[in-house]
């Protein structure tokens, strides 16, 4: 897969080398995440938007229409930037798959380097803004623009982006990108506007971290076992935990300061266990998210006869009409 990253604080992501590619620091560079980006199984690559700029200040930003505060980031360096990206990118389709891709962090990683020396991706501030992608070429990327008005970024989003060749991440400040933006991307490509949650970050790119992070743990190989992907909270399709948080979980020593792990978790016992692992989900969802159990409960394979009983125990009962909270 290959992951571009369109932003004004390529800093955010750790050393940049000219080309774009990070370095072994940073949210892309460390855990699982780093080494299949150093394997060349993920294909990370940064840009620093300043580099479509074609003043001598790089400006991105603008006054709003219309009026209000703040300031809006400008279409014409936004379009040359994915125009350029979007180029590069598919002038080079093996570039996900290529062990070439794999990374040192030495002197020659520099966040500054992108901008200054653009080898990878267009000239940059020379280049004439009105240049475009054909829709052919365009067509295979996915664009993802995180913003509190977007889409919920959900574990099924996570999986559908986890499927996709590649993601364009544009990564917005201020009050946001020009409207018009997303609008002619969209006449070529998928694009979704995303928010990971109902709060407002100074920026996109933490939003990008978190999803790209998400994503990634999805691809074969990522995680080292295939199967805690399934199980986890709102699991994989079908799985155990499949529209439920994930209960607790202990390791050694099985005494400490005075709290055991409970005793069906060393029982061998494997339905048993299973069993309870749901019951501690169903318990833990009810208490921290019922929207979920709600979701769950007009769903027509959602909640068994035992989920139904340990609810009604939590004081959550979901027969019929009588939903608590
Ligand atoms: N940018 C600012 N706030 C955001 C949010 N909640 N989600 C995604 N992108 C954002």
């Amino acid at each position: 897969m290959r992951i571009d990253i369109v932003t004004i604080f390529p800093d955010y992501f750790g050393p940049v080398d000219p080309a774009g590619r990070v370095g072994e620091a940073g949210p892309l560079g460390v855990s699982l995440i780093g080494k299949a980006g150093a394997r060349g199984d993920i294909d990370f690559r940064v840009h620093d938007l300043r580099r479509w700029t074609s003043d001598i200040h790089h400006t991105v930003d603008d006054t709003p229409f219309g009026g209000g505060p703040g300031m809006v980031m400008k279409p014409d360096v936004w379009g040359a930037a994915l125009d350029a990206v979007l180029a590069e990118a598919a002038a080079s389709p093996g570039a996900a798959a290529s062990p070439g891709a794999s990374l040192s962090s030495g002197a020659s990683m520099s966040s500054g380097a992108s901008m200054s020396s653009g080898a990878a991706v267009s000239s940059g501030a020379g280049e004439s803004s009105e240049a475009v992608v054909s829709p052919e070429v365009a067509a295979p990327a996915r664009l993802v623009v995180p913003a509190p008005s977007g889409m919920p970024f959900t574990q099924e989003l996570a999986a559908a982006y986890a499927a996709e060749r590649h993601l364009v991440f544009a990564c917005g400040r201020y009050e946001g990108i020009d409207s018009r933006v997303v609008a002619e991307a969209r006449t070529r490509m998928v694009v979704d506007e995303v928010s990971i949650g109902d709060y407002v970050l100074a920026g996109g790119e933490a939003a990008v971290a978190v999803i790209v992070e998400a994503v990634c743990r999805l691809l074969p190989g990522v995680l080292g076992n295939e199967q805690s992907a399934a199980d986890d909270s709102f699991g994989g399709a079908g799985g155990a935990m499949s529209g439920l948080l994930e209960g607790p979980v202990y390791t050694r020593p099985r005494s400490w300061r005075g709290l055991e792990v409970p005793d069906v978790l060393l029982s061998g016992h494997h339905s048993a266990i299973a069993r309870w692992q749901r019951d501690e989900a169903l318990r833990r969802t009810a208490a921290n998210r019922p929207d979920l159990i709600r979701r769950l409960a007009t769903a027509a394979d959602g909640l068994d006869k035992r989920d139904r009983q340990v609810l009604a125990e939590a004081g959550f009962p979901v027969d019929g009409e009588t939903m608590a909270h």
